[in-house]
Parts: C-alpha cells; sequence; structure tokens
C-alpha cells in the first residue's frame, strides 16, 4: 500500500528510534524529565518565545490555548475550514463552553478586514464576548494553504487593537516556513500562543508544542493535567521530537516536490474537475460531476492507495516522510492510466 492519507502516518526512522531508545527521562508532571525540558526549552527558543509545553496531541495545544484565553460564553473568530471547529470534537465547545464565529475567504484565509468586521460589540449585552482569532497554517482543508506573513501581520493588528488573543494552529507550520522561507521567531513575536506537531511532516509517532508565555505556559501547565496529559517518563517520545527538530525540518523540501509531482500527473487525468493551488505537502483534488467518490476511492485501495475523500468529490492526497519518489511515481502511473 502507498498511504497517501495524511503525513500523520509515518514510522519513527531508525535513527529517530535510537535516539527514543537512548532517552535519559524522569518524572515529567515532577518538571523532572530531561528530555522534555529540553525538548519545550529548544522549540521555545526557535521561535523566540518564553516557554513551550509538550502534549500528546496537536488536539490538546489547541484545545490548552483556547482554554487559556477565552471564558465560557465567549466567541472566536476562525475560518470555517479551521480544525479546531472541524475536527476536535466540539472540544472547543465541551472544554471551554465557546461558540465560533465562522468566516470564508479562499483556501481557508481569513482577513484583517474581515475579522475587525466580526467582532462583537463589547457594549452589547446581546452579543458574544469575543476573546480569540484562531488562524491555522498550512491550512489542511485548504490544500496545505500558506499564508503571507502581512496577513498574518494585519490580523495581529486588528487582534492586538481590540485586545483579543492571537493563536496559530501551526500543526503543519514548518511547511510553511520552508515554502515561504519565512522565519520561525517572526512568528513568535507575533502570536500569543502557537500550536506546533511533531506528529505530521517531523515524522514522531507521537506530540506537539505549545509555545507562549512564559504566564501562559505555567496555566497551560495547569490546564494539561485537567485534560489529563500530563505525561511522565515521555522524555521516549520527547526525543523523537528533539531529533526531528534537529534533521527533520530541511527536509520538507523533498515532501512538497513529491506533491507537485503527484500534481502534474492529476493534470492529465481526465475524470479531475479542478485541483486546488499546492504550496506545501497537500494535493486537493475534485472528481468530475457524475463520478463516484467512494467508488473511486475504492478503485484506487484495489491498486494499492490510499487516500482521504472530504465529501462531494473532494479528495486528498498526503506526501510525507514514508513515501518516495519512486512510490509517487508508480501512483501517477496508476492514476494517469485509470
Ligand atoms: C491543522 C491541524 N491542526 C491540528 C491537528 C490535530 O493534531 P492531532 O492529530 O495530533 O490531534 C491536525 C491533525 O491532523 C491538523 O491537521
Amino acid at each position: 500500500m502507498i498511504d497517501l492519507r495524511s503525513d500523520t502516518v509515518t514510522r519513527p526512522t531508525k535513527e529517530m528510534l535510537n535516539a527514543m531508545m537512548h532517552a535519559t527521562v524522569g518524572d515529567d508532571v515532577f518538571g523532572e524529565d530531561p528530555t522534555i525540558n529540553k525538548l519545550e526549552a529548544m522549540a521555545a527558543e526557535m521561535f523566540g518565545m518564553e516557554a513551550g509545553l509538550f502534549c500528546p496531541s496537536g488536539t490538546m495545544t489547541n484545545q490548552i490555548a483556547i482554554k487559556l484565553h477565552t471564558q465560557p460564553g465567549d466567541e472566536i473568530i476562525c475560518h470555517e475550514y479551521s480544525h479546531i471547529y472541524n475536527y476536535e470534537g466540539g472540544g472547543l465547545a465541551a472544554n471551554s463552553g465557546c461558540q465560533t464565529r465562522l468566516l470564508k475567504g479562499d483556501r481557508g484565509f481569513i482577513s484583517a478586514e474581515e475579522v475587525a468586521a466580526s467582532i462583537g460589540n463589547p457594549h452589547d449585552v446581546h452579543a458574544a464576548h469575543t476573546s480569540m482569532v484562531s488562524v491555522e497554517n498550512t491550512v489542511n482543508k485548504g490544500g496545505g494553504s500558506c499564508y503571507d506573513f502581512s496577513t498574518l501581520e494585519a490580523i495581529g493588528e486588528v487582534a492586538r487593537a481590540n485586545h483579543l488573543a492571537y493563536h496559530i494552529d501551526g500543526a503543519r507550520l514548518f511547511n510553511a516556513l520552508v515554502t515561504k522561507s519565512q522565519k520561525a521567531e517572526d512568528y513568535g513575536k507575533l502570536f500569543d500562543t502557537i500550536s506546533i506537531c511533531l506528529s505530521k511532516g517531523l515524522g514522531c509517532p507521537v506530540g506537539s508544542l505549545l509555545l507562549g508565555s512564559k504566564k501562559h505556559i505555567t496555566e497551560a501547565r495547569r490546564i494539561r493535567k485537567r485534560f489529563g496529559g500530563g505525561m511522565r517518563q515521555a522524555g521516549y517520545l520527547a526525543a523523537a521530537g528533539v531529533y526531528a527538530l534537529e534533521n527533520h525540518i530541511d527536509r520538507l523540501f523533498e515532501d512538497h516536490e513529491k506533491a507537485q509531482v503527484l500534481k502534474s500527473a492529476l493534470e492529465k487525468c481526465s475524470w479531475v474537475d479542478r485541483i486546488e493551488p499546492v504550496e506545501t505537502n497537500i494535493v486537493i483534488f475534485y472528481l468530475k460531476e457524475g463520478k463516484d467518490q467512494k467508488q473511486f476511492m475504492d478503485l484506487l485501495h484495489q491498486k494499492g492507495i490510499l487516500l482521504v475523500g472530504m465529501g462531494q468529490g473532494k479528495l486528498r492526497f498526503v506526501t510525507h516522510l514514508d513515501v518516495s519518489m519512486e512510490n509517487i511515481e508508480k501512483v501517477n502511473e496508476i492514476l494517469v492510466n485509470l
């Protein structure tokens, strides 16, 4: 099987496993796991932020950030494609009692103007209190689309002027940094909290980090405990993260190249209606009307290719560490001959 469903399906490389096996560990709930402490400090330093918190998942880092920045009854401004809205089990409502103000916009992008126009009037008792803006970069449902930094800065200005917390779901932020030649420290200066995932393009088996000020991360640590995310000798997992931050960022451009090669095959296929622009490791395309999504996916499955269906003929391939260019060429041959 060539598994192109997600970049979360990777298994640790031999070198990563070796780093994990040799990790020095302690009880992290007591703050005594040296490998976790190292990973948190390393990631925080990379982004020029004061502190970091290692968590089991990107869902947890996002949910902790939401809990940190909101009160029950508050409203969060985000795009309707957001992971926090679509794919976190209703967590923002269940965990934090919040509602969303969903914005539309090309490929999952929101703009400063739309954010400004969507903030609830703080003097109107009918309105929910808007307390947070959340952006996603890259946007998963937008096809791995990447923001221009100037757009993020403009949203940041609106957020600051209106005393809104500014969070970024950066599950695939490193893909954006590599493609756009952007700097991690610039993100650190702009956002109150940053969530990054180690278990997507970076190839770790588990783990995400929430980055922010010392004050925010101290409180986030309490929320993590409350959510049941305080792990003990999880340095074995953090060691994979340290290895990935040191070795797996620069290679992300290879995944982006593989995505471009996939896209070039899809362009030749008569059953493809359109393809979203491909900027990183995600390729989203739409089947022509009348073509059944399930039958199409079953056919590819029979031919040894796995992908994800996003409904109504919208399909997704994701390239990653565990698919080679040879695998992609094989997929292309199958696609153009379907
Ligand atoms: C954009 C985005 N945010 C957050 C997450 C959540 O990460 P996890 O699966 O580690 O909970 C994902 C997972 O795919 C994602 O794509």
